[in-house]
């Protein structure tokens, strides 16, 4: 309700200056209600109390007479217990809803353009994608769609992990195949092979390591097969990507391959600074304030013994890349949380040492486990990874015949698109609903559900609206720019509902949290189920109303259809 706040604060700044209480004293005690049936907009009196000397029924009191009758026809004024309470007027909702649903951008503003990195799905060349790779790609779609759509220039990084060490013994296990295609290669098992082959043939283990050095000399032919070793997994990522309907593509590329060149300046430039130290023959840098369990102080590694480069090493060159070369100022980097001390370690380190300054934010947007039904990391499945290419495959058959059990009038035609629009957006919603440092169970059963907080509960409101219209001799264009009246009860709470998108969406941005737009999306399909219940649209009372009630209709079809687009979920028009 950060619309009313704003209306209500002239008026607001004018009694509390009659009172003699300074702005910056009660500002920030205006805030919206959570209970809509007590007030939409509240202030407790209480901390004043101590300030005036006088008890916080008192002061409501106080206030209330003090604001007279400044806001008539805005918002009604009550005192409950030392809160004054703020309820929007009918005349207020009305005028609010009618500007939002007649807006195209549903009132969501623009805001000061700025250049963001987004690092995230970032698997791993040679395996395949697993359920644990879900999170990031989901979650770091959904904040570029968010931010992008408030006019920021979205910069996508897939991180891969497409260099380094490992990258000898894989490159001579692919070797010992003959004639390896992609569709042969069985990525599930290729890296466990290789490794497995590595720890018990020293013949394989020594070929491997003269790999290494090969390649990281740029041996011609090294490269050639690096690169065919790579692309093999780029196709499965992106079949990935294309299953998932994901904004990434092989121009979001930026692997740990792109920053080996600058990897020698990285160490340079430390070494400059005056960080480096020694441990055990690698190079490493203490960073301030971070010790072991021991207390001892805890070493950022930059360089091993052996010589070769460290994960943080290419995360400091990403970070100069991404100052110096991309001049951004804003990164997010969306990484599971188990990796929160490498990030605080490599962004102290950073900053020690130039590479940032305060003007730039580095964001670890962490996030939790995806659990089995038995409440245990979910991995795997009878000893096999769970593959999410599997796993996805499985949510479109399962949403198919969820379909087909609930409308079997369906045409054929369109039940393989419907399917993947709610299998697959059932398992984003799942993902993208449940609160991002939280740990969540991947349930079939309940995400796949028509009831409760899912996709498919959200997408069937928004179909019920489409088969509204068309039943009712209107376009929505036409009912868009009706009049609105809102007489009933539920009529208002909807009202009320709508015109929360656009603070909702900002605060999901702001706390890079998509859940809190799904919650938001949620309500509002509750408030419309509640509303479509009391309130007949094409049998209304009379032309106005239905009219009005089908502005209504299109408002939230439209607040649905956005909102789930901004999260990466499509919505179907009949299902
Ligand atoms: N490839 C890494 C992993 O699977 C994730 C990389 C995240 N991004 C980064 N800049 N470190 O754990």
């Amino acid at each position: 309700m950060r619309d009313m706040i704003e209306d209500i604060r002239p008026a607001m700044l004018a009694a509390m200056a009659e009172i003699g209480i300074a702005e910056d004293v009660w500002s920030g005690l205006l805030a919206g209600s959570t209970d809509a049936a007590h007030a939409d907009v509240a202030m407790p009196c209480h901390t004043l109390a101590q300030v005036l000397r006088k008890t916080p029924v008192a002061i409501s009191d106080d206030i209330e007479n003090a604001l007279g009758d400044s806001l008539a026809g805005l918002a009604y004024i009550s005192t409950v217990n030392g809160f004054l309470n703020f309820t929007a007027t009918p005349g207020w909702l009305t005028e609010r809803v009618t500007a939002v649903v007649g807006d195209e951008r549903l009132n969501v503003g623009f805001e000061e353009p700025r250049t963001i990195v987004i690092d995230y799905s970032s698997p791993n060349v040679a395996k395949r994608m697993h359920v644990g790779h879900l999170r990031s790609t989901v979650i770091g779609d959904a904040l570029a769609r968010m931010l992008a759509h408030k006019g920021h220039e979205v910069i996508g990084e897939n991180h891969i992990g497409d260099w380094g060490t490992p990258f000898g013994m894989l490159i001579e296990h692919y070797l010992d195949f003959e004639e390896l295609e992609v569709d042969d290669i069985d990525l599930s098992s290729f890296y466990k092979g290789a490794r497995a082959k590595f720890d018990r043939d020293s013949e394989f283990a020594e070929r491997s390591r003269n790999r290494v050095v090969k390649l990281q000399s740029r041996d011609q032919d090294t490269m050639i097969l690096w690169r065919k070793l790579v692309n093999i997994s780029l196709v499965h990522f992106n079949e990935v990507y294309e299953l998932l309907g994901v904004l990434l593509t092989d121009d979001d590329l930026a692997g740990e391959s792109k920053y080996e060149e600058l990897l020698s300046s990285v160490v340079d430039r430390l070494e400059e600074a005056g960080m480096l130290d020694e441990s055990d023959g690698a190079a490493v840098v203490f960073a301030e304030g971070w010790v072991n369990r021991e207390g001892e102080p805890l070493p950022l590694i930059i360089k091993k013994a052996d010589g070769g480069f460290n994960y943080a090493t290419t995360d400091l060159a990403c970070i100069i890349d991404r100052v110096e070369v991309i001049g951004s100022t804003e990164f997010l980097y969306v990484v599971g949380a188990e990796q929160a001390q490498h990030f605080a370690m490599v962004f102290e380190v950073a900053r020690e040492a130039g590479f940032m300054d305060d003007s730039i934010a580095a964001i670890h947007v962490p996030f939790g486990m995806v659990l089995g039904t038995d409440g245990k990391k979910l991995a795997s499945r009878g000893g096999q990874a769970i593959s999410l290419k599997d796993l996805l495959e499985e949510a479109i058959r399962r949403a198919e015949a969820a379909i087909l059990e609930k409308n079997p009038e369906l045409p054929e035609s369109e039940l393989r698109t419907v399917a993947e629009m709610i299998g697959v957006g059932a398992v984003k919603y799942a993902d993208l609903s449940t609160e991002r440092t939280k740990n969540y169970v991947f349930d079939w059963n309940r995400m796949l559900s028509f009831e409760g907080n899912t996709a498919p509960y959200l997408q069937y409101a928004h179909a019920r609206i489409c088969s509204i219209f068309r039943r009712a001799n209107l376009d929505r264009e036409s009912a868009r720019n009706a009049s609105i009246s809102l007489n009933h009860p539920n009529e208002r709470s909807l009202a009320r509902a709508i015109i929360g998108f656009a603070e909702a969406l900002d605060d999901a941005i702001d706390s890079h949290s998509p859940h809190r737009l799904a919650t938001y999306l949620h309500g509002l399909a509750q408030s419309f189920a509640s509303f479509y219940e009391s309130c007949p649209v094409l049998i209304a009372e009379d032309e106005a109303t239905r009219v009005s009630r089908l502005a209504l209709c299109d408002g939230v079809a439209r607040v649905l259809e956005n909102g789930l687009g901004l999260l990466g979920i499509d919505v179907p028009e009949r299902m």
